[in-house]
């Protein structure tokens, strides 16, 4: 019911650019690239909203569509898309590295430490993709397709929507050193998370707000089991875990084995996008070492944001997707640099 109500709203935000577009740039242009950065609309470095509005108008229905049945199926898929976009690009940029199978020239992300045997979705994204090859052929970059399905999934669990610049293009290469250099480790102090955001151009309130995506998903035990039995190398849990979520996360994270056992990152709304993560990390309830940190790291301006956004959704809301539209516009290839996938699995022949 309320997922209709956003769609909607959605389709409403779209229909309602088209009429300005129309007047700017008439008639079709496929593969059309504005150029120019920064100017209106939140656009950056090549990228604008209405990308696809002549070349394939229907390209954000079509996500929509597969990201409805495929959430309807199993909300966490929402999660697990949402990552996908920060995964992607903070690797070389939003360029869809992360989607590359290891081939003769590639040596894929998916086998790095914080991809491996952890990032999943891209079944949902090969759907989409397909969907999109037989409306739009070789229009529609898969880069763009991880940026469009990470706002989907967001609204369909009943988060904000944004504005989104397109038409990113894809990457030829992936780089699996930089997945492991760039992608921070959940037992990453505040100073480390501070640092691997700032080098992709965001600060602490980015940091802060997309942590919040948190809200969301699941971790594995072998993410967060050193809090459990060893935080500080002296056998001690840390000291911060409220005592009966403690309790509770002993009995799904042994000290030994069940590695893969999974633990919602916010137990009281798992699959809602609200802003309970932040309420939870005041309560010594927040899963991860680097969610706790934003709280008690003690390093800036961490500690007041977790706690603004915390006790007002609509602020949280509000600076979430204005970090994801900034996230999105890492690196973006644009121009003639990259292409058009035609399978997000493999560069083109
Ligand atoms: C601030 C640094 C971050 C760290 C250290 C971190 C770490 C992690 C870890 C360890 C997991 C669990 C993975 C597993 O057990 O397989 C996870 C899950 C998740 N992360 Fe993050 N993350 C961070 C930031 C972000 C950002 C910026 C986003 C999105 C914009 C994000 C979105 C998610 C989502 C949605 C899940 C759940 C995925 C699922 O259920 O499939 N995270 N994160």
């Amino acid at each position: 019911m309320a997922f209709s109500k956003v769609v909607s709203s959605v389709i409403l935000v779209v229909s309602f650019l088209s009429p300005t577009f129309t007047l700017a740039f008439p008639g079709p242009n496929p593969g059309f690239s504005p150029g120019g950065g920064g100017g209106s609309g939140g656009g950056y470095a090549g990228l604008c909203p209405e990308f696809y509005e002549f070349s394939c108008p229907q390209a954000n229905d079509i996500v929509m569509s597969v990201l409805e049945k495929a959430i309807g199926r199993e909300p966490r898929m929402a999660a697990s898309l949402l990552r996908l976009h920060f995964h992607d690009c903070f690797v070389q940029g939003c360029d869809a590295s992360i989607l590359l199978d290891d081939s003769a020239t590639i040596v894929s992300e998916k086998k790095s430490g914080p991809n491996n045997n952890s990032v999943r979705g891209f079944d949902v994204i090969d759907e989409i993709k397909a969907k999109l090859e037989q409306a739009c052929p070789q229009t529609v970059s898969c880069a763009d397709v991880l940026a469009l399905s990470a706002r989907g999934s967001t609204v369909l669990s009943g988060g904000p929507s944004w504005e989104l610049p397109l038409g990113r293009r894809d990457s030829k290469t992936a780089s699996l050193s930089a997945s492991n250099a760039n992608i921070p480790a959940p037992n990453s102090t505040i100073q480390t998370l501070i640092a691997l955001f700032n080098r992709q151009g965001l600060d602490e309130t980015d940091l802060v707000a997309l942590s919040g995506s948190h809200t969301i998903g699941v971790a594995r035990c072998v993410t967060f089991r050193q809090r459990l039995y060893n935080q500080n190398g002296n056998n001690q849990p840390d000291a911060t875990l409220e005592r009966t979520y403690y309790n509770g996360l002993k009995n799904t994270c042994p000290r030994l084995g069940g590695d893969n056992n999974i633990f919602p990152l916010d137990l009281a709304s798992p699959i809602r996008f609200d802003n309970t993560y932040f309420k939870l990390i005041l309560q010594g309830q927040g899963l991860l070492n680097s969610d706790e940190v934003l709280l008690t790291g003690n390093v800036g301006k961490t500690m007041e944001l977790v706690k603004e956004y915390a006790g007002n959704e609509g602020v949280f809301f509000e600076q979430f997707a204005n970090s994801m539209v900034k996230m999105g516009n890492i690196s973006p290839l644009t121009g003639s640099n990259g292409e058009i996938r035609k399978n997000c699995r493999q560069i083109n022949n």
